[in-house]
């Protein structure tokens, strides 16, 4: 049987997610008899030109597929780049996985993710002194290159492995407080084969359903702590969180908007 999560099949979910993903789901009679919670997700997807799209197009559709995921595409829902702070706090508060899917640009993130991270995860709410909303959820990438893998190689043209790039994103996750699951990447997006790709979507959709019982997590220590960054190590940012030594003690939470 399948798991209720999965009711509504994604239209252009090509491959099925796979059984062996499945019977590891949590059923939800099955979970309340075993104590098993049920995990809340959020999927924040960014890609700047859906047209031109090959692998992020089927991620998003796969995700919204899936009943009680929380799914945002981002350049749809700010496509002004006019980030609602409060809402998307309150979204991320609410979920125990935040999902970051995207193409690779310039070894990083599309401009609107690396903004919604500016904006959002504010100091004094996402980490420093009181930040603790994120304390203990996971962060999970799921991107794409347009490298194949053997670019990522430090004899291909890339000249590093993949994971050389990806610092930043962890130690993000680890002044948050949260874990950096391993991530989920699809390379040589445009050379790779269907059968390829639709594998990698099933194995995304497949993860989504079955959070957090992943064998990879079982051995995987919790979130680390979180160290406390001094209000003098940020400046008064465009989200008002922030004020400097000697200022006011101004709400850290006063960011739900952007100055003008
Ligand atoms: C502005 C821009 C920058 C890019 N930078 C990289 C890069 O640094 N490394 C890489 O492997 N691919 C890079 N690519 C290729 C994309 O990552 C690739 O086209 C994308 O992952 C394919 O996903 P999609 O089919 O959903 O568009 C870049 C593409 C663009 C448009």
């Amino acid at each position: 049987m399948l798991p209720r999560m999965t009711a509504r099949a994604p239209s252009r979910f090509a491959t099925p997610v796979p059984t062996s993903a499945l019977a590891a789901a949590p059923d939800t009679d099955d979970a309340s008899r075993h104590d098993v919670p049920t995990r809340a997700v959020y999927v924040i997807v960014a890609h700047p030109r859906w047209r031109d799209s090959r692998v992020n197009r089927r991620l998003l559709d796969a995700a919204r597929g899936i009943e009680g995921v929380d799914v945002n595409d981002l350049y749809s829902t700010y496509p002004d780049f006019s980030i609602d702070v409060a809402a998307e706090q309150r979204r991320v508060a609410r979920a125990d996985l935040i999902v970051l899917v995207h193409p690779i640009y310039w070894y990083s993130m599309p401009p609107l993710q690396k903004l919604w991270l500016d904006d959002v995860l504010s100091w004094g709410w996402a980490y420093g002194h009181d930040g603790h909303a994120l304390a203990n959820k996971d962060l999970w990438l799921v991107a794409s290159t347009g490298g194949p893998q053997a670019s990522y190689r430090p004899e291909g043209y890339n000249q590093h492995e993949f994971s050389a790039f990806l610092p930043a994103y962890e130690q993000m996750a680890r002044l948050c407080n949260m874990r950096f699951l391993p991530p989920h990447v699809f390379y040589g997006a445009r050379r790779s084969d269907d059968a390829a790709l639709d594998a990698h979507v099933s194995a995304f959709a497949g993860k989504l359903v079955t959070y957090p019982q992943w064998p990879e997590l079982i051995a995987m220590a919790g979130a680390p702590e979180c160290p406390d960054i001094p209000v003098t190590d940020r400046p008064r940012c465009a989200t008002g969180a922030v004020e400097v030594a000697g200022d006011s003690n101004e709400s850290a939470n006063a960011n739900a908007g952007r100055v003008a």
